[in-house]
């Protein structure tokens, strides 16, 4: 029996790439390197697999007829057209919970480096800046206020480590959570006012398109740091700027940027900011974890089953 004809929409990893070419008749971003040679097999493509940040559109589902199943190899598919899929009846899946520690952990990681400036304190040393004195205090972590913009799988994981650290928890999301202990804040700006680390771990996409905007800055306030593990679309990126370069906020980690990887250059100079090229779920044990989960999409489907991971009905 013919192997399923499957569209790589996007750059795969090796790990991901090579079993897809021995499973399924698989076509590396042919739409983009060879439109003629595309034109040819459209029309038998029957999978697409694509990664988190590139847009799998409407117009590219419809030159694909025969299209049946798409695999994202992100948790986030805020970059697909799912109502375009849905309205085929073509379901969608993702990674989730494979990669929830791996984005929690950087959560954290990115809350220590910025809170103890820890990339400035490493080059104070390299710089020989030490022997002229002590590096500056900075702000303790553990103990502090924890707010969670988004309290899904990697929210509550990210709240797990705040407990650890002795911090007081609170969240904000579209609704209460009546399984957790955590402080329920009915606004972004509520939770804001109360958090010295306010944390984005909300799902990226229309419905949170620039939440995170000047008047929650200013109730996040001259203390408060922001981190983003989530998408550059939930925050006000020029607002986020302006509060950053006047002072307005304390800092800010950031591992999403509005325009990636060809971020705003404002950010480059800012003292208060620690930069992370989206890292989140890059690590070797996640990445291969996620590939074999958006690989067993394909086959669950093929096979005439279920799809393991479908994204949440909206
Ligand atoms: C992707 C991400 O995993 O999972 C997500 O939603 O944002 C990323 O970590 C990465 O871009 C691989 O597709």
């Amino acid at each position: 029996m013919a192997r399923p004809c499957v569209l790589g929409a996007s750059a795969l990893p090796e790990f991901l790439q090579s079993p897809l070419e021995k499973d399924f008749e698989f076509h590396d971003r042919l739409h983009k390197k060879d439109p003629a040679a595309f034109a040819e097999i459209a029309p038998r493509i029957r999978g697409l697999i694509v990664g988190g940040g590139s847009p799998v559109t409407k117009e590219l589902l419809d030159q694909l007829p025969a299209l049946e199943v798409i695999s994202v190899f992100a948790v986030g598919y805020d970059k697909v057209d799912v109502a375009a899929a849905k309205a085929r009846g073509i379901p969608v899946s993702h990674t989730p919970d494979v990669l929830t520690d791996d984005v929690a952990d950087l959560s954290m990681a990115l809350m220590f480096n910025i809170a103890r400036q820890l990339p400035a304190a490493d080059r104070f040393v390299r710089d020989g800046n030490w022997a002229q004195g002590a590096f500056p205090l900075q702000r303790k972590v553990s103990g502090a206020r924890l707010g969670i913009m988004g309290l899904g799988r990697i929210g509550r994981a990210i709240a797990k480590r705040g407990e650890a650290l002795g911090m007081h928890v609170g969240y904000h999301s579209r609704t209460r959570k009546f399984d957790v202990d955590y402080t329920f804040h009915d606004s972004l700006n509520e939770l804001a006012t109360a958090s010295d680390f306010l944390v984005i771990a909300a799902y990226g996409g229309p419905s949170t398109e620039g939440l995170v905007d000047e008047s929650v800055l200013e109730a996040l306030g001259k203390k408060g740091y922001l981190i983003n593990i989530a998408r550059g679309s939930i925050i006000d990126e020029p607002a986020l700027l302006d509060a950053l370069e006047q002072g307005r906020i304390a800092g800010a980690g950031l591992d999403v940027f509005a325009t990636e990887p060809g971020i705003n250059e404002r950010f480059l100079s800012l003292p208060n900011v620690v930069l992370a090229p989206h890292v989140g779920s890059a690590t070797w044990q996640t990445r291969q974890a996620m590939a074999q989960l958006a690989h067993a999409n394909l086959e669950a489907h093929f096979a005439g089953g279920k799809l393991l991971t479908p994204v949440p009905e909206s």
